[in-house]
């Protein structure tokens, strides 16, 4: 059985950490949610759910890893031997080869973006509508580029936590901080860039209802990676002198950063074009930002070219650090528990995941018709890991730290053995027994009856 190796450095592990947060989440989803949920007031609610909810279930999921030092199902399995709690485990990596199998497939549109920017054909005047339906519901375009990214996935997997994981992420973070950077200025820069701001900042909280507040709970979640195994796994690779709550602190700011400056490149260059919708949805990045970016920057279309080549290369690098992530939380149960190989079990990964991948891409073109519920073979998967497993997940996992594990494990793990000073213990105790299990379990609730 191979050695198991830890981050090489807290740097290292932040930064990993930060690189499974940051995501498609946060430059394509969270955009969107703030264009459907009303601008400021959602961010602001948002803020709210990060810090009160988000960061103590991340510091929960830290403790499990670090204390057991072990892939997400054999945590919990130490942890509650014999114990139905143990089903968390066998879920969080489950849902994690669930969210791999389709997140390739728009990663590997965001791939395609990139190429297609790069050799210029997203700076012709073209019906983008019409582009992304074509190449999304051709056979082959699609599952190809997915493919594609899936290896460069699995390569840095292969490599293994210090020379791929942690390496690349050292590597990609500050390039994709530095990429940002680049485009939130070229943003600002757009006539008519004053009213994206306006939106983004000034709140009209008369928009808040109780729907904004449960978006904002489900994207907290979805973009701080939570209960999917991830979070929980990486931390088994934290060193003992890893401040957990330091750690969870950093590695939210860095992910509701790279969100709101998303915003910022983002809306600026939207309104900054008459007549084009802020709550677009899903085809918001694909379908109408390629749009704007010819329009803003029709009259130096060089501009516009460098905008949206680094545009959709943030995008790939953001999608890239989370699919390995996703793709590190399975295999490394299936290289603990079979005792094979980190490249075999790197491989059986893949392979069972780009299988899956297939079909989830051929959904939307030539298997649309498969449907279950109305929903094709995408959306099913979508459904099941996000609206189902995620917040199920989530709650366990608030229980189990806060009413199963022992209190003085729980202290002892997130102060380092009590060489730390935690001050704000209580108030965590407090928010994982009760604040936060019931909260998801309102957005739970909610999302079924809707
Ligand atoms: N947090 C990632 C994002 O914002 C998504 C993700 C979910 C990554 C689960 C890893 C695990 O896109």
């Amino acid at each position: 059985m191979e050695t198991r190796h830890n981050f090489g450095s807290k740097l290292g592990a932040v930064l990993a950490s930060a690189g499974s947060a940051v995501g498609l989440g946060n430059v394509w989803r969270f955009p969107t949610e703030v264009g459907n949920n009303g601008g400021a007031a959602f961010i602001f609610i948002y803020l709210i759910c990060i810090a009160v909810i988000g960061i103590p279930v991340m510091m929960s999921e830290f403790l499990i890893g670090r204390h057991t030092h072990a892939n997400t199902i054999s945590a919990f399995a130490k942890l509650a031997p014999g114990k139905w709690w143990r089903i968390e485990g066998i879920a969080g990596v489950f849902v994690a080869f669930l969210i791999l199998s389709y997140y390739i497939v728009i990663s590997g549109w965001t791939l395609f973006y990139l190429i297609e920017s790069l050799s210029g054909h997203l700076q012709a005047d073209r019906d983008y509508t019409l582009v992304f339906d074509n190449f999304v519901s051709n056979p082959w375009l699609p599952v190809l580029a997915g493919a594609a990214f899936m290896g460069l996935t699995h390569f840095i997997i292969a490599r293994g936590v210090q020379s791929g994981i942690e390496r690349s992420s050292k590597l990609m973070m500050p390039l994709l901080l530095f990429i940002i950077g680049i485009l939130v200025v070229c943003s600002f820069g757009m006539p008519g860039s004053s009213a994206g701001l306006r939106f983004l900042l000034k709140p009209d909280f008369s928009k808040i209802t109780a729907n904004v507040f449960l978006s904002a709970v489900g994207q907290a979640f979805f973009s701080l990676s939570l209960a999917m195994g991830c979070l929980c796994t990486y931390a088994s690779y934290f060193r003992h002198d890893t401040k957990l709550p330091k750690t969870a602190v950093g590695v939210s700011v860095i992910d509701t950063f790279v969100a709101i400056l998303s915003g910022f490149i983002i809306f600026p260059a939207v309104f900054s074009v008459e007549g084009v919708s802020v709550d677009a949805g899903p085809g918001l990045v694909f379908i109408t930002l390629p749009h704007v970016f010819n329009i803003a920057f029709s009259h130096v279309p060089v501009l516009g070219y460098i905008f949206s080549s680094f545009f959709y290369l943030l995008l790939l690098l953001a999608a890239l650090t989370s699919a390995i992530s996703l793709h590190e939380s399975v295999t490394a149960y299936v290289l603990e528990a079979f005792h094979v190989s980190r490249r075999r079990a790197a491989a059986i990964v893949s392979i069972a995941c780009m299988t899956l991948g297939v079909a989830c891409s051929l959904s939307f073109g030539v298997w649309s018709d498969l449907t279950l519920f109305g929903m094709n073979i995408f959306e099913i998967f979508d459904f099941t890991a996000s609206k189902i497993i995620l917040p199920i997940g989530g709650i366990i996992i608030c229980l189990f730290t806060g009413w199963y594990l022992d209190r003085k494990m729980v202290e002892s793990e997130l102060t380092n053995g009590g060489t730390l000073r935690f001050r704000l213990f209580r108030l965590y105790y407090f928010i994982i027994r009760y604040v936060a299990p019931l909260a998801i379990a309102a957005v739970f609730v909610q999302e079924l009856l809707s």
